[in-house]
């Protein structure tokens, strides 16, 4: 079964690079070139640009591929991991979702980057993003922007109506209730989508309402608990019996959402810090018309915005790894923070450029955001976090769905994540990894 499993992945790594090929083949006159290769989101691709084509300047006869892969983190930790099993050297430099972190390094995918950085270098970056580079005491990603789950109002909308912002989630149902004329427009949209951004959706619910899902230290499970349940309760009854949020919410990912709230079509929206610089776009109908809160909490529970953010790491199959240090720092510098996060509005990853006046100007917002990181709270640092996010999100979905009941799904997630996390602390994906 292994070797048949193994023939597998190997077939499915190169049918899928193969697809992702095209974008990143070579002119005939840069053939001879030496390549560096980074797989990255569609959406990000024009931002990185500039940095790459800085890069090629300052070292001739290299050449920076920006391979575009999927949108959704799920999948393109898959094609990630398709091509690592397959120990494939396409990709030099892994470019990382906090969450992947633990997986890849754990199955020695990685190589330890902390002797290549002074700790004089890693102290300018953000503590929550660094850490969320590191396993077993050494650090295996470079953070190059971070993210935080927020809650976006239409400031206009509650002010005409005498309304406060919310605090808690029942003002945030209040409000939304209040305030929508669906199906023009609705109360509350967010990533309902059976994939990885629903579970940062869950997780902000779940901790404000003072739950958990697993508890990194001691693997224990949270999911069967009540606070685990009126969290879902909540979001399954945006969706019924008296809807704040479109019946379509479960298919939406972050931009489906932003786009509805952008066009005038919803009065709260759950996103990350991208959201803001879109909504203030010249061309944008909701433009100062926007205001930003940490996510609402129970009362005697804590406001939490689910902490993301992506880094660079080193594939230990690249045939370059030197230059590929070289890339992550020059991805790194302050002067790349403005290049990627002054157009983007993502928040950078290096400390001093919530200070830099360049930044500051372009993105006014930012000020405001390292407030509300102060709220940011990580998904568990396990090593098999994939497949407790993929059990999550089974089972999160159907409940949504309506196809099965919360106490039911939640009984089933936390049984299965315990058979999975159970006794897995110390021998985690690594083995099963290995070809
Ligand atoms: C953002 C976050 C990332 C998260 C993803 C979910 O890209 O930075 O951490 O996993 O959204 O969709």
């Amino acid at each position: 079964v292994g070797s048949a499993t193994t023939r597998w992945r190997m077939a499915a790594a190169c049918a899928l690079i193969a697809l992702a090929a095209p974008a990143c083949a070579p002119r005939a006159a840069e053939k001879a070139a030496t390549p560096l290769a980074v797989m990255l989101p569609p959406s990000e691709r024009p931002f990185w640009d500039p940095i790459a084509r800085r890069f090629e300047e300052t070292h001739p006869g290299v050449r920076v591929d920006l391979v575009e892969g999927p949108q959704s983190t799920d999948l393109r930790e898959n094609l990630y991991t398709a091509s690592l099993l397959a120990r494939d050297p396409t990709f030099d430099l892994v470019y990382m979702d906090v969450t992947w972190t633990a997986k890849f390094a754990a199955a020695g995918w990685l190589l330890p980057l902390d002797g290549s950085l002074t700790p004089e270098e890693l102290a300018r970056f953000l503590p929550a993003a660094l850490s969320a580079g590191e396993f077993e005491g050494r650090l295996y990603r470079v953070p190059v922007r971070t993210d935080v789950g927020l809650l976006y109002y239409r400031r206009d909308l509650l002010e005409a109506a005498g309304l406060r912002p919310p605090e808690t989630f029942e003002e945030l149902r209040r409000d939304a209730a209040a305030l929508q004329s669906p199906p023009g427009a609705w109360g509350f949209v967010w990533q309902g989508k059976q994939y990885e951004g629903l579970v940062c959706d869950y997780l902000e619910v779940l901790r404000g309402h003072g739950g958990y899902w697993v508890d990194p230290k001691t693997l224990s499970v949270g999911l069967d608990r009540p606070e685990a349940l009126a969290a879902l309760a909540f979001l399954v009854r945006c969706i019924r019996p008296d809807p704040i949020s479109p019946p379509g919410v479960t298919t939406y990912q972050e931009e489906e959402s932003r786009r509805l709230f952008q066009d005038g079509r919803a009065v709260f929206l759950r996103n990350w810090p991208y959201a803001w610089r879109l909504a203030q776009s010249e061309d944008s109908p909701i433009r100062g018309r926007v205001g930003v809160l940490a996510m609402v909490h129970e009362p005697g529970a804590r406001s939490a915005g689910t902490l993301g953010g992506w880094g660079l790491g080193i594939s230990r199959y690249s045939r370059h790894p030197d230059l590929a240090m070289e890339f992550i720092r020059a991805a790194t510098t302050l002067e790349a923070q403005r290049v990627l996060c002054a157009p983007t509005g993502y928040a950078p990853a290096r400390m001093e450029a919530y200070r830099d006046t360049a930044l500051l100007s372009a993105n006014p917002f930012l000020r405001e955001l390292e407030r509300l990181h102060a709220y940011a709270v990580p998904r568990p640092v396990i090593a098999r976090y994939a497949l407790a996010s993929d059990i999550l999100q089974r089972h999160l979905s159907a409940a949504l769905a309506g196809s099965d009941v919360p106490e039911h799904a939640l009984r089933e997630a936390a049984r299965e994540t315990r058979a999975m996390v159970g006794g897995s602390r110390t021998a985690p994906a690594a083995a099963e990894a290995r070809p």
